[in-house]
């Protein structure tokens, strides 16, 4: 009879959940629950629960019967074929890598760095996608870095995106209404980017720009500077290391199937999944400047920050960029072909980052911007020069930048990522501070003839940039 009962009641409760799965089943439960796109200005309590179905995303181990693996597919940004099926689920080097965005970026929180055991083997994935070998003639090895502050970043990315176009801009009509050359320095926030020159015939000239992209557009992912958006590096990275992927990259209206890996399963993220980790994303808190308990320490970390003025560091590491908006618009202005924009949705939703716990710690200047504490420029800087080529050992150019020119390391955080540099394998910081050449070689050069006391004091300020556990 009790028996008997049982089954009824399991009869009945799995007649209630027919579509829902069990709540034991290997399968990530958040998936496809954000169904329509947020849009408009959202208020804090939709935020966080977008931000709560986010952090679960982030953080779950994508099984099979969520899509993941890519059988068919490699991990190229752009869909791509594999030409025979995969042997393997997860390989270290061509990926699938991981079953979670966590097991690469926990150190010291989720969405933090890693240390070298996770790095990354990126390829454009077109051709020997399928490679077997951590040789530098396949990828070019790179060690995970955190996104603590991440939605600041890509919000001063687009409004320096915007500033550079609005001189382009400027530099055609000039030359157009003055029937002259004109010549115009591309500077946006304090940070040069070299100089446009148009002519009257309405050509221009990008021979001088530098750090940038011809198209003008500052793209502040990846340690290269070459990914746009964290929505467009959320879908590579789902692809890449996970197999899974994004209806809005590699669904029915872009590639012809709704199948693209060949698993079996159909959109395994929608367009609501890829917003939620988005917003958590650009709502994580930016790392601090926490002065330690301790005399000596905060005496040695205000020296070792001067010197890093004096030995012209904060050229390139600049303390901090003003950002005018707080409102994070997802999908964003920038986003091309293969990842949402701004413009191929009927209306983008809102994340005002005001609304944050940790906006109002943020200092801002007279005009009322915010000053971003990055110690960066997002600028690309040439790395070598014909005497030290320490970081010059990739061997492939991604999307046609340089292979010995990368993004100034935003330094925010550094005191809790060690290790470092963009193959992650200097393990001191003194170690990677002097194998800076090419545009650092002077700065680097004044950091070398310094004495053993100094450069520990700037050892003892960078030590004070962490990331809150
Ligand atoms: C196997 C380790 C690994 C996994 C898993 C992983 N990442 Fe990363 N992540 C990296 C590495 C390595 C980089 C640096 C890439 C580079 O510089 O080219 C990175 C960089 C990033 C960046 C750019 C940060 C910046 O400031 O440049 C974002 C955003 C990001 N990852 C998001 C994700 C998301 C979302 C997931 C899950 C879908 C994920 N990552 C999964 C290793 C990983
Ligand atoms: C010309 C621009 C430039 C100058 C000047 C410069 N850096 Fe850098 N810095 C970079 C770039 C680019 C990287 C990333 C290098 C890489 O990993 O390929 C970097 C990386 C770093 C890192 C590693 C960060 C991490 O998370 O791995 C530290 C620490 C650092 N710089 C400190 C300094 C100090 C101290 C000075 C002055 C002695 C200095 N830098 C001068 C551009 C510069």
């Amino acid at each position: 009879m009790k028996f008997l009962l049982l089954c009824c009641a399991l009869l009945v409760h799995a007649n209630v959940m027919a579509d829902e799965p069990l709540p034991w089943a290997e399968v990530t439960h958040e998936l496809g629950e954000i169904d329509a796109l947020p849009a408009g200005r959202l208020s804090k309590r939709a935020l966080e629960s977008l931000n709560q179905t986010g952090k679960a995303l982030f953080s779950a181990h994508f099984t099979p019967a969520d899509g993941a693996g890519r059988p068919n597919a490699t991990q190229a940004i752009i869909p791509t074929k594999t030409r025979r099926t995969r042997e393997h689920v997860l390989l270290r080097t061509a990926g699938p890598d991981a079953t979670a965005c966590a097991s690469c970026h926990n150190q010291p929180v989720l969405g933090g760095a890693s240390d070298f055991v996770t790095n990354v083997f990126v390829s454009e994935g077109f051709t020997q996608a399928d490679f077997d070998s951590i040789d530098p003639q396949f990828s070019n090895e790179r060690g995970s870095n955190h996104l603590m502050g991440a939605g600041l970043i890509e919000l001063l990315a687009r409004e320096m995106s915007r500033d550079l176009a609005a001189i382009r801009t400027d530099a055609l009509v000039r030359a157009r209404d003055t029937q002259n050359d004109v010549r115009l320095e591309l500077t946006t926030k304090g940070v040069s980017f070299g100089f446009i020159s148009a002519s009257a015939e309405g050509l221009v000239d990008l021979n001088e720009v530098s750090g940038v992209d011809d198209d003008l557009t500052v793209r502040p992912f990846s340690q290269k500077g070459v990914m746009t958006s964290l929505r467009q590096f959320t879908v590579n990275a789902m692809n890449h290391h996970h197999g899974m992927q994004a209806e809005e990259r590699f669904g029915l209206h872009v590639t012809g199937t709704d199948d693209f890996d060949g698993d079996g399963y159909a959109n395994e993220l929608t367009p609501g999944d890829v917003s939620a980790l988005v917003a958590w994303q650009a709502m994580l808190e930016p790392p601090v400047q926490e002065v330690p308990n301790d005399e000596a320490w905060i005496a040695a970390a205000l020296r070792g920050k001067s010197a890093m003025e004096n030995f012209g560091c904060t050229g390139c590491h600049k303390e901090s960029l003003p950002l005018e908006s707080l409102d994070f618009f997802d999908p964003g202005p920038l986003d091309v072909v293969g990842t949402l924009s701004s413009s191929s949705v009927e209306e983008p939703a809102i994340y005002d980052l005001s609304l944050t716990f940790w906006a109002d710690q943020l200092t801002r200047n007279e005009d009322g911007h915010v000053l971003v504490p990055l110690f960066g420029d997002l600028k690309r800087h040439q790395m070598t020069d014909h005497k030290n080529e320490a970081l010059g050992n990739e061997k492939l150019s991604q999307r046609f930048v340089d292979r010995t020119r990368f993004m100034t390391a935003e330094l925010w955080g550094v005191g809790s990522t060690s290790p470092y540099g963009h193959r992650n394998d200097y393990v001191a910081l003194r170690d990677i501070i002097l194998a800076h050449g090419g545009d650092a070689k002077v700065s680097k050069d004044a950091f070398a003839a310094a004495n053993d006391s100094t450069q520990l004091d700037v050892v003892a300020f960078l030590k004070t940039l962490v990331i809150l556990p």
